[in-house]
């Protein structure tokens, strides 16, 4: 089995390289088989999700030519099987992005409905209510959501909730739709924004993508274009809380400073240092971290998907801080993991409450899902001794050479596959 193994306690220093934004490329490329040419995207993360998506492309007649490992040229213009198996959607759940885009473009699809995943339920319902206010026949049977329509015609839609997913999805229907589509409540998010720009890229028109009222107006075609993805938010995040967990002094490149704000300003709530410059911010870290208190909400608010990194942070902060999970309600499996690294960590119901320790003691975990996975990482980083880290697929879901990128940061750490890689590499350290 595949391990991260590290060794704890050394401070990172140095610069990083931040790659493409995962969940924005996973709707972009989706959204790419709506042009009736080729289209090529530039900036994407050689990560398994969107590989799987590419693989999930290919498997319904698209032409995808990996130009080299961030580059991708596809061409969905003779997709005539409109159907994404339960293999693929099993894999990645943003496989039902497929389901807008080929709705958009070819009036019908079938997508497997995405099952529980492992951060809590993740209904789709507030998708499948766009889809039908568009016009579409919205059925699930046998385990496959069928939307079809002879006419996809723009309408008024209010999200009860603000969804990433929904709003993208509704957004690559309606921009194939007759006439006008308004969406209420939309998600602000900067890969809401990057989605809409690329479409306006092929010719898609569309205003307000990062606000809450997002206006389309249908076109019935799309041409070709040439796209670069945004810097990964979440990644440029989590590298931003390794070089603070570890007291370290690292610049984070290739970044949108704006996009990191929340997580900025967390840091700078339990003490480090942020320098912002044009594409680059500079974390820094010195002492004892601060307590603080976060609630995950929407963009522009803490995002979901720092949370965890975040707890780590704080179970080595000063006094006891609080962390509320506001969008998905599973989110805190990662804290049994922590506590066996001498963690002081009580959940009760969407609360953590937090009473910050010195120093996490190196132990064997396992990451319960990507994000989790990533924040023990950071943790054995901290921590003294060695930690290794198991089920790291989670991980490669989302980051691209993370034990390599920590590593030109001075960090000990190794991905292994056998148990005497592993004591060769506990011999090494100790
Ligand atoms: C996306 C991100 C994920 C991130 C999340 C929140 C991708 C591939 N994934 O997930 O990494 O954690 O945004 O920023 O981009 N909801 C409903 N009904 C729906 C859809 C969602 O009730 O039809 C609820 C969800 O249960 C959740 C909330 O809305 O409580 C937000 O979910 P959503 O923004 O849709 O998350 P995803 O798009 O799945």
């Amino acid at each position: 089995m595949e391990q991260y193994v590290m060794r704890g306690r050394i401070p990172l220093n140095g610069e990083v390289e931040i790659g493409g934004a995962k969940n924005a490329a996973l709707a972009i490329l989706a959204a790419a088989i709506q042009a009736s040419d080729s289209v090529i995207v530039e900036n994407i993360p050689n990560v398994r999700d969107v590989n799987v998506l590419l693989e999930a492309i290919r498997g319904i007649g698209g032409i995808v030519d990996r130009i080299d490992p961030h580059t991708v040229r596809l061409n969905g213009s003779l997709i005539t099987d409109y159907r994404v198996d339960y293999e693929y959607i099993k894999k990645i759940r943003a496989s039902y992005y497929l389901l807008g885009a080929l709705l958009g473009k070819y009036k019908q699809a079938e997508v497997a409905l995405p099952g529980g995943c492992d951060i809590g339920s993740r209904p789709i319902d507030l998708h499948i209510k766009g889809f039908r206010a568009l016009g579409a026949e919205v059925s699930i049977e046998h385990g496959l959501i069928k939307a079809k329509a002879d006419r996809l015609i723009g309408t008024h839609i209010y999200l009860d909730k603000v969804s990433v997913g929904a709003t993208i999805n509704i957004m690559m229907a309606a921009v194939m739709a007759e006439g006008k589509t308004i969406i209420e409540n939309a998600a602000k998010e900067p890969h809401v924004v990057d989605v809409a720009n690329f479409l306006s890229s092929m010719g898609a028109r569309i205003r307000g993508a990062g606000t809450d009222v997002i206006r389309i107006v249908g076109v019935e075609n799309l041409h070709g274009s040439e796209y670069a993805v945004i810097p990964d938010q979440i990644e440029a995040g989590t590298f931003m809380f390794a070089a603070a967990a570890t007291q370290g002094d690292v610049l984070v490149k290739n970044v949108i400073p704006k996009h990191l704000e929340a997580t900025s300003a967390k840091l700078a709530d339990i003490g480090c240092t942020v320098r912002e410059y044009d594409d680059a911010v500079r974390v820094t870290m010195k002492g004892r971290m601060k307590r603080t208190q976060i609630t995950t909400l929407p963009y522009p608010g803490f995002p979901t998907d720092m949370q965890p990194q975040m707890s780590v942070l704080l179970g080595m902060a000063e006094g006891t801080s609080t962390v509320t999970e506001s969008i998905f309600e599973n989110r805190f499996k990662y804290v049994d993991e922590l506590t066996r690294m001498g963690a002081n960590i009580k959940v009760e119901s969407n609360i953590a409450v937090i009473s910050g320790v010195e120093c996490y003691t190196g132990a064997i975990v396992s990451a319960p899902d990507l994000r989790a996975g990533a924040a023990l990482v950071i943790a054995g980083l901290a921590a003294d001794g060695v930690t290794v880290v198991d089920d790291i697929h989670y991980i490669e879901r989302g980051y691209e050479a993370f034990p390599q990128k920590l590593s030109a940061l001075g960090a000990q750490i190794e991905k292994v596959s056998t148990e005497k890689e592993l004591q060769k590499f506990r011999l090494k350290v100790s």
